[in-house]
């Protein structure tokens, strides 16, 4: 078995505290941040990782300034107007996970774009899928009620619901459950993020914070993910 994952998800944490530590405003922290994921994406595909997932904007980051979250607002833009460029040269499908409704409808629109263009991409093109007003609780509550409603309008029972059906009312669809999920900034929590797809996901914790992380570093964690006995439950093969 290939010990490169097939699926990595990063909490892209630590934006603030490197722009506090070199005397700028938050926003420029975050402005790093934005930087440092288009470098992690292309060494991603490099090493031949189908699928990164990224935390980009929490169901509960809208507690911060109204001037932060329009700085973060204003990069995912600009971001959006690249990817919507570069993404069919590039060959990498962009998706998006989180309630969109409370976002910008230019921001919408822009997401939209991405969603046509992927579908023009071949089934086995490298995929980002980006967190925007994402939780794990509120995917799981949005899909519960949609299972509620299907079950209320006839058309399923409640013993139709596995832990397959269920993982595809999820945003997450469709993709495969992230092998390893990476945390920079020494936070050790999950802060509300894939809390049904984590359930057999390795951890890698590092106190470098997200715009100071680098290839190096992706190489530590996949370095140490390749070093993970992954037993699930059962017994370890000698
Ligand atoms: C992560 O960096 C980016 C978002 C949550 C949007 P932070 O902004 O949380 O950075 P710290 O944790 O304050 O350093
Ligand atoms: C998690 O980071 C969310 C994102 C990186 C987008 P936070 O900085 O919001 O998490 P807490 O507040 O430290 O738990
Ligand atoms: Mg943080």
């Amino acid at each position: 078995m290939s010990t490169v994952p097939q699926h990595i998800a990063i909490i892209m944490d630590g934006n603030g505290r490197w722009a506090t530590k070199r005397g700028l405003p938050r926003k420029a922290g975050h402005k790093a941040g934005a930087e440092t994921f288009r470098r992690i994406a292309r060494e991603c595909k490099a090493r031949g990782i189908k699928y990164l997932t990224v935390y980009a904007f929490s169901t509960e980051n809208w507690k911060r300034s109204e001037d932060e979250v329009s700085a973060i607002m204003n990069l995912l833009r600009d971001y959006l107007h690249e990817a919507v460029d570069s993404m069919l040269k590039e060959g990498i499908r962009i998706h998006f996970f989180g309630d969109l409704t409370p976002i910008a409808p230019d921001i919408r629109e822009l997401i939209h774009k991405t969603d046509e263009l992927s579908a023009a991409l071949p089934d086995d093109a490298v995929q980002g899928n980006i967190c925007l007003n994402y939780g794990g609780r509120d995917e799981i509550l949005r899909a519960v009620r949609s299972f509620a409603a299907r079950v209320k309008a006839g058309e399923c029972a409640p013993e139709d619901l596995d832990e397959a059906a269920f993982s595809a009312l999820l945003d997450s669809a469709g993709v495969p459950d992230p092998e390893l999920i990476i945390r920079p900034s020494g936070e050790l929590r999950l802060s509300n993020f894939l809390l049904w797809q984590c359930a057999y996901s390795e951890f890698y914790f590092t106190d470098v914070l997200w715009p100071d992380f680098d290839a190096e570093e992706l190489d530590r964690a996949l370095a140490s993910y390749a070093q993970r006995d992954r037993r699930f439950g059962g017994v370890k093969k000698s």
